[in-house]
């Protein structure tokens, strides 16, 4: 049996999505936590990140060229909270997380080092949808740490983090 659910309930049906912490460029430089980030195309590789109004990092990205998509594992979770929480108005992130600033190589947003993934975006596009503005960027540089395991990557959706979970087959 289905029940008909209105969208205050229903956005919480989707499947978990990839939790990114996106770095952008300022003085200093920001980092917010995302779970609205989707490839939005492979040729060329673009990444696209929604993020609201609201937040320092619109504002912060309205003026900049570009942003790294940075992937935490589940030992940054506390870290993921912080940025997820705390805004870059009234605070350092990098200073109050203790996460490591790295230049990039092609772009002016830093790396977090303790992320084993990083994509270098250069922003190309912007999208007003509606409650979220989407910054699509083209990736010019990938980072990965050669001990990279999905397994250890992050999801959230609906208040819940998770774990990718095990893999059931493949395609
Ligand atoms: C798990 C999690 C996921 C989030 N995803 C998004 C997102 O995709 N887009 C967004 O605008 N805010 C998202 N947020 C909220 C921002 O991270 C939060 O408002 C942050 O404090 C904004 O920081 P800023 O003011 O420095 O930009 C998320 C928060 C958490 C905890």
């Amino acid at each position: 049996m289905k029940q008909v659910i209105d969208e205050k309930e229903g956005w919480r049906a989707f499947p978990p999505f990839p939790l990114a912490l996106v770095t952008i460029p300022g003085s200093p430089p920001n980092i917010i936590t995302a779970a609205l980030i989707h490839v939005f195309s492979f040729d060329p590789f673009l990444i696209g990140v929604g993020i609201a109004p609201s937040r320092y990092s619109y504002e912060l990205l309205k003026a900049a060229k570009d942003f790294v998509v940075n992937i935490p594992t589940k030992e940054l979770l506390d870290q993921v909270m912080f940025c997820g929480t705390k805004s870059g108005r009234d605070v350092n992130k990098f200073e109050k997380t203790r996460l490591t600033d790295i230049p990039a190589k092609e772009v002016e947003a830093p790396l977090i080092s303790e992320c084993p993934v990083n994509f270098e975006c250069e922003i190309t596009q912007t999208l007003e949808t509606g409650d979220h503005y989407w910054f699509i960027g083209e990736v010019k540089v990938i980072h990965r740490d050669v001990n990279f395991s999905r397994e250890n990557t992050l999801c959230y959706w609906a208040g819940e983090f998770r774990l990718p979970g095990p893999l059931i087959r493949r395609r």
